[in-house]
């Protein structure tokens, strides 16, 4: 059984269609890529699968449970945790206090979501950093914040927007590491990412988004080939992110 199944999810701002009818599939213990065009739509598939958008018609199960409707920390609770492609942490809180606030989704108790907050700080290296206020963090530090917020909830799927955007390339190496940990532990993983080298490096299976349809679906090599995906997508941006 599929850890995550939607079915022609569809969603509409006024008279743009930012989904759809779009399906896809995410199998337990899968890193599948999520790419396509500014504005096709990736996020919106996020906001639709973690609860931030209610879709206006398909189905979401999630380990077998539909999850439509659902608000966001319920379906947190389930085992589905995203990160925002805008991070917004805390500012005046510290690392482990914005961390302690994703373990309290999983272990209420207070003495417990500490001792995890700080182990899932430790992990995304940010330990020595724990007591820093969040608005004080450079922006790959914010990255791995996000990260580690998400990871505190205890996900089963972890929905990750462009965790790389903005970051050098020794970063970038770093976050794609911390990224392959993640996924090796047992956490199923989906990844928007307008990094083409990363994406086609993690992913087992990609899905091309243009303008709210699935346009190409398979392993990176073919996507990377795929006359539709060049034509819409990768033309430009794949030259620009092959490395040099
Ligand atoms: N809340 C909203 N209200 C109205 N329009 C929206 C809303 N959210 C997204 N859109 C529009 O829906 C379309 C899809 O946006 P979305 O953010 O999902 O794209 P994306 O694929 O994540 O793009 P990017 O790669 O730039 O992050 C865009 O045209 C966007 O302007
Ligand atoms: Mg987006």
């Amino acid at each position: 059984m599929s850890l995550l199944v939607a079915r022609g999810l569809s969603k509409r701002f006024g008279g743009l269609h930012a989904v759809a009818r779009l399906d896809m599939e995410i199998a337990r213990g899968e890193m599948l890529g999520l790419i396509g065009p500014n504005g096709a739509g990736k996020t919106t598939v996020f906001n639709l699968l973690s609860g931030f958008l209610v879709p206006d018609a398909g189905d979401i199960v999630l380990d077998g449970h539909s999850i439509v409707g659902l608000p966001p920390h319920a379906i947190c609770r389930l085992g589905l945790a995203r990160t925002f492609q805008i991070v917004r942490p805390f500012p005046r809180m510290t690392v482990l206090e914005n961390v302690r606030v994703g373990a309290l989704a999983r272990c209420p108790r207070a003495p417990e979501a500490l001792a995890r907050a700080r182990e899932v700080v430790a992990r995304v290296g940010l330990g020595p950093r724990e007591r820093v206020a969040a608005g004080a963090l450079t922006l790959a530090d914010r990255k791995r914040l996000e990260l580690a917020r998400a990871l505190a909830t205890g996900p089963a799927l972890l929905l990750l927007d462009e965790v790389m955007a903005g970051l050098n390339p020794t970063e970038i190496e770093t976050i794609i590491q911390l990224i392959r940990a993640i996924h090796a532990s047992g956490v199923s993983i989906l990844l928007i990412e307008h990094n083409m080298r990363a994406v086609m490096a993690l992913s087992q299976r990609i899905v091309v988004l243009s303008f709210g349809e699935r346009i190409a679906e398979g392993a990176p090599a073919e996507i990377a080939h795929h006359p539709k995906v060049v034509e819409a997508y990768l033309g430009e941006e794949y030259v620009r992110a092959a490395p040099a």
